[in-house]
C-alpha cells in the first residue's frame, strides 16, 4: 500500500507534508535525486533520463502510482513519459493538472472545451526549465480560453534556500516579482509553480499585494491525490512501508531535511 513521491531533491517535502497529513494511512516512498539537482537548469532530456530513472526505483519499493512533486520533471518529462514509456498497469501524474483545474475551477474529468474563467491574467512563477517548456500554458490552453499568463523565471531562489540563506531567498524573490509585474502591471492570479516556493509565500504574496490570489500547490495536489486514490484504490501499490531514499550523501540529505520540516527525518541510499 504504498505510493511514490518523487522530487529532484528536497522542496518536494512540502508536497510530502500535506499528502501525509491528508492520507495519514498511506504509506509515502520520498525519492529526492539530491546529487542530481537542480534540475532546474537542465536540459529537457536530462530531465526525462533522472526521472524516468528516479520512477523504476519507486516502482521497485512497491509503488504503482508516482506524483512528481517536481515542476521542472512535470514541465519537461511527464507528458513524453505517460505517452511511451509508463506501462499500462503503473501511473505517474505531475502537479501542473491540479493546480489548472482550480485555477480554471474545473472538477477532475471534465473535459469540456476550454472556456472563458475568472482569471483573466496569470503570474507564472518557475524555474528556467520549466519556464522554457511552455507546460503550463499548454495545459491551461486545453482548459480555458483567453487567459494570458506571464512566466517568471526565478534563477537563484531554489538555490538561496537550499542554502537556509533566507535573506537572499526573499531579496530575489522581490526582484523577481517586480521583473514580472515590469510585464504584467496588474497580475489577478498568481501560481507558484515550484517545490520550493511555497516556502516563499508570505514573501511572494506581499511583494504581489493582497489582491493577488497566489496559488501554491501542496495542498491542491494532496486534495487531488485523496480524490483519485477514492476513484482508484488499486493504484495504491503493495509496499507496506514509509521510506525517505535519495541518491546524495543520506546523512547530509537527512540534516537539511530535517531542517527543511522541522521533524526528523531519516534518508536511506537510493
Ligand atoms: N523541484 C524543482 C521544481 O519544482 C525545483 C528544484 C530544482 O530545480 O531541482 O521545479
Amino acid at each position: 500500500m504504498a505510493v511514490g513521491i518523487f522530487d529532484s531533491g528536497l522542496g518536494g517535502l512540502t508536497v510530502l507534508d500535506a499528502v501525509t497529513k491528508r492520507l495519514p494511512e498511506v504509506p509515502f516512498v520520498y525519492f529526492g535525486d539530491n546529487a542530481h539537482a537542480p534540475y532546474g537548469v537542465r536540459d529537457a532530456d536530462d530531465v526525462y533520463q533522472l526521472t524516468t530513472a528516479a520512477v523504476e526505483r519507486l516502482w521497485g519499493a512497491g509503488c504503482d502510482l508516482v506524483i512528481l512533486a517536481c515542476n521542472t520533471a512535470s514541465a519537461a518529462a511527464l507528458r513524453r513519459m505517460q505517452e511511451s514509456w509508463v506501462p499500462p498497469e503503473k501511473r505517474v501524474l505531475g502537479v501542473f493538472v491540479p493546480l489548472i483545474e482550480a485555477l480554471t475551477e474545473r472538477q477532475w474529468g471534465d473535459n469540456s472545451p476550454p472556456r472563458e474563467v475568472a482569471v483573466k491574467h496569470v503570474a507564472l512563477f518557475a524555474t528556467p526549465a520549466t519556464v522554457s517548456s511552455r507546460a503550463f500554458q499548454r495545459e491551461l490552453a486545453f482548459r480555458a480560453i483567453g487567459v494570458d499568463v506571464e512566466a517568471q523565471s526565478c534563477g537563484g531562489v531554489v538555490d538561496a534556500i537550499e542554502e537556509g540563506d533566507e535573506i537572499l531567498a526573499e531579496a530575489l524573490v522581490r526582484s523577481h516579482v517586480d521583473a514580472l509585474k515590469r510585464k504584467m502591471p496588474r497580475p489577478d492570479a498568481a501560481v507558484l509553480g515550484c517545490t520550493h516556493y511555497p516556502l516563499m509565500e508570505r514573501v511572494f504574496q506581499d511583494a504581489l499585494g493582497d489582491d493577488v490570489k497566489v496559488f501554491s500547490q501542496a495542498h491542491l495536489v494532496a486534495e487531488s491525490l485523496a480524490d483519485y486514490l477514492d476513484r482508484r484504490p488499486e493504484m495504491i501499490g503493495p509496499g507496506t512501508e514509509s521510506l525517505f531514499l535519495t541518491t546524495g550523501d543520506p546523512k547530509r540529505v537527512s540534516d537539511k531535511a530535517t531542517q527543511f520540516l522541522r521533524r526528523r527525518i531519516a534518508f536511506e541510499a537510493a
